[in-house]
C-alpha cells in the first residue's frame, strides 16, 4: 500500500494532478525490517547548502540512516564522469572503457545496492545532463542492475501541474525497462530556491520515504 501526494507545491496534499504524484511507502513495506544498502545519486551542480534537490536527498538520507540503512551518496556533478560513447566494448555486460569515478566508485556500489535513489533538478523538463550521463553508463551493466528497488526525486522552479510530466514518464519507462521496483517519488514543484524547498512539504516527504523504508 502506498500513499500518493500531488506533485505540485501549490496544491493540497492528496490532490492528484497530471501523472507526477509524489509517493511514500508504508513503514517497513520496502525493506521488510532488514537493513538495506542504498546508493543516492545527486546531480545538481549547486553547493550542498544551496541546492534544492540535495536538500531533499539529505532529508531522505537522514530518515534512511535513522532507520538503520547503509547509504552511499555520489556527487555526479563534481565527480570524474564521461558520457557513454556507444563503443559497445562492454557488450552491455562488462567493464567500461572509461576508468573514471562511475566505473571505479559508483558502479561497484550500485551493483551491490538494494535501492538506487536518483536525484535531479528539472532542466528543460527533463533530468540534468549530469544524471543522464550516469544513467547512460548503466549500459555496461544493464542486466546486472536489473531488479533493484528505486526512488526518484526532482525539484523545479515551475509549479504548473504538467511541470514534471515528461520527467516522470521518463522515470516510469526507465523503471519498466530496468525491471526495477519503484518504491518512492518526490516531485517538488515550485521549489526554485533553497528557502522555498525548506518551507515546502517535500522535505518531510523525502524524510518519510527514508524512515519508512
Ligand atoms: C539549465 C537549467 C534548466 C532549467 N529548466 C527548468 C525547467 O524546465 N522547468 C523548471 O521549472 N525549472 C527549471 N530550472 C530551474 C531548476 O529546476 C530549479 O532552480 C531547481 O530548484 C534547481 O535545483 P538544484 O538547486 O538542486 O540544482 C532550470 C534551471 C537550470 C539551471
Amino acid at each position: 500500500m502506498t500513499l500518493f501526494f500531488s506533485g505540485c507545491g501549490l496544491l493540497g496534499l492528496g490532490e492528484e494532478k497530471g501523472n507526477s504524484s509524489s509517493k511514500i511507502p508504508e513503514k517497513g513495506s520496502v525493506s521488510g525490517g532488514k537493513a538495506m544498502k542504498i546508493v543516492v545519486i545527486n546531480s545538481s551542480p549547486h553547493s550542498d547548502d544551496q541546492s534544492t534537490s540535495k536538500y531533499l536527498s539529505s532529508r531522505f538520507i537522514e530518515g534512511a540512516k535513522g532507520a538503520g540503512h547503509e547509504v552511499f551518496a555520489f556527487d555526479a556533478a563534481n565527480a570524474d564522469t564521461h558520457p557513454c560513447r556507444g563503443c559497445d566494448k562492454c557488450g552491455m555486460d562488462g567493464p567500461c572503457i572509461f576508468k573514471d569515478d562511475i566505473e571505479n566508485t559508483l558502479m561497484p556500489k550500485m551493483l551491490e545496492a538494494d535501492l538506487l535513489v536518483l536525484v535531479t533538478p528539472l532542466y528543460y523538463f527533463g533530468m540534468s545532463a549530469q544524471l543522464k550521463t550516469i544513467i547512460d553508463r548503466f549500459y555496461s551493466r544493464t542486466s546486472k542492475l536489473h531488479g533493484k528497488k528505486s526512488i526518484f526525486m526532482a525539484t523545479s522552479y515551475d509549479s504548473a501541474d504538467w511541470t514534471m510530466e515528461a520527467l516522470s514518464t521518463h522515470y516510469k519507462t526507465l523503471v519498466r525497462y530496468m525491471g526495477w521496483q519503484d518504491v518512492g517519488q518526490v516531485w517538488a514543484t515550485g521549489c526554485g530556491a533553497r528557502s522555498l524547498v525548506e518551507r515546502s512539504e517535500f522535505g518531510d516527504m523525502a524524510y518519510k520515504i527514508g524512515v519508512n523504508l
